[in-house]
């Protein structure tokens, strides 16, 4: 058979992305993998079965970075395309999940049809990518290429307690392979949109050009408890208000700022949290995303310059912590292209985008040429169970992996 003739086979795609959501099954249809979780050891272990079965060499690394390769006939760098498979709480099944397991189905078709590539072909499968349970996201590929300490991301804490490196043990997948020895030609890294632009627009295949900056905050405000019937109004140093008037504040600075700017206020704890009692002290996180650095460091700017006055007003202290900061950043333009060339030859509508998510792409964009490949979300929903994409959506875009990592993998010259 021809390479431009492959085709992903859409019923074998779809049965293991139906395999991986029963495992951590919440209602609704989406999964809760959070990271390093029984529930992630246990989709790690069927990814590492599925690996296994196709004959992949399959490899862990000392931050859990889980790989399958399958050789070339050449002794050239590997192409390597792949995503994460653990969620958020409320997760949906294809974030990260479409990424890995096209990277397997890619690797079955050539199987299937006795074709071998030049390049060796890798998928890999990320360690924390969501950041839901450990700070930063995309941990394991930051780690991966030496952006952040082993050391360091090894000693990160869950929110629920424990350290990242003992939960990897405790799971079996503190591996022995050395971080990044694996250095790729090239990264194409296959995921649903995650908002609206493609379902909106009638588009099946995004064709990612840039990604937005991302910079990430907890603070903790003290005020002091009292009673709530007896404390006059004027008297009171409410956390609780405080923690309120950030996540007013945040929103309305990004309604104010326009030009794509987004703030989320996604997580308050109140101590201690009690009907009676004004809270003596908040904890919540800050996320502001812009695609421009610029405009991003002026919402930072902004908050603080908020944050200070706050405190003053209301005679509360205001620590901050920052959990994670990333610049925008621009993915290979020659790799963009090519996905727009494949899209085209196949007949799909297609558009450049820029993507509102973080993603292990924009790390390994450190290091070699790289981009991604969306297809659409319905209506643009995601972080949520009800995360859908449409089955020949699903298909078109392993597709498009297949034909661009094919393409990329016979090439010399990447
Ligand atoms: C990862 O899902 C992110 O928060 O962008
Ligand atoms: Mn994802
Ligand atoms: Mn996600």
């Amino acid at each position: 058979m021809n390479l431009p003739d492959l085709r992903v086979d859409g019923r074998r795609l779809l049965a293991r992305i139906d395999a991986l959501a029963r495992i951590g099954a919440i209602d609704g249809g989406g999964s809760c993998r959070l990271a390093l979780t029984d529930d992630d050891g246990r989709g790690r272990d069927q990814v590492v079965a599925w690996m296994r079965e196709q004959g992949l060499v399959v490899s862990v690394d000392a931050i859990g970075n889980l790989f399958g390769v399958r050789g070339g006939t050449d002794d050239l760098p590997p192409v390597m395309t792949g995503s994460h498979i653990d969620t958020v709480r409320t997760g949906g099944r294809y974030d990260g999940i479409l990424g890995v397991l096209a990277g397997l189905e890619v690797m079955q078709v050539l199987d299937d049809a006795g074709v071998r590539t030049r390049r060796p072909l890798v998928v890999g499968v990320f360690t924390n990518e969501e950041g839901a349970r450990f700070a930063p996201d995309m941990l394991g590929s930051l780690v991966y290429v030496g952006g952040m300490p082993l050391a360091q991301a090894l000693d990160a804490r869950a929110i629920d307690g424990p350290r990242l490196g003992d939960e990897l043990q405790r799971i079996g997948y503190a591996g022995a392979a050395p971080v990044g020895a694996l250095r790729p030609a090239a990264f194409v890294e296959l995921h649903i949109e995650q908002g609206p632009v493609l379902d909106l627009d009638g588009v099946t295949i995004g064709a990612v050009e840039d990604l937005q900056g991302i910079s990430w905050q907890e603070l903790t405000i003290t005020g002091q408890s009292n009673h709530a019937g007896t404390t006059p109004m004027r008297m009171r140093h409410d956390a609780g208000y405080a923690a309120c008037a950030v996540a007013t504040f945040v929103r309305r600075m990004a309604r104010e700022m326009g030009a794509g700017q987004v703030a989320t206020v996604g997580n308050i704890q109140l101590h201690p949290n009690l009907i009676n009692v004004i809270a003596a002290r908040a904890t919540l996180t800050v996320d502001l995303r812009n695609t421009d650095e610029t405009l991003l460091k002026r919402a930072e700017a902004w908050l603080a310059e908020f944050l200070a006055t706050l405190a003053r007003d209301e005679g509360v202290e205001i620590g901050s912590r920052v959990l994670a900061r990333f610049e925008p950043v621009v993915f290979d333009a020659a790799v963009v292209r090519r996905i727009e060339t494949v899209a085209g030859r196949l007949d799909l509508r297609h558009r450049r985008m820029t993507s509102g998510a973080g993603h292990d792409a924009q790390m390994l964009a450190r290091i070699c040429p790289a981009a991604m490949i969306f297809v659409p979300s319905v209506k643009g929903i995601s972080h949520n169970p009800a995360e859908h994409t449409q089955p020949d959506d699903l298909c078109a875009g392993a597709n498009v992996l297949l034909q661009t990592l094919v393409e990329l993998a016979n090439d010399k010259e990447v």
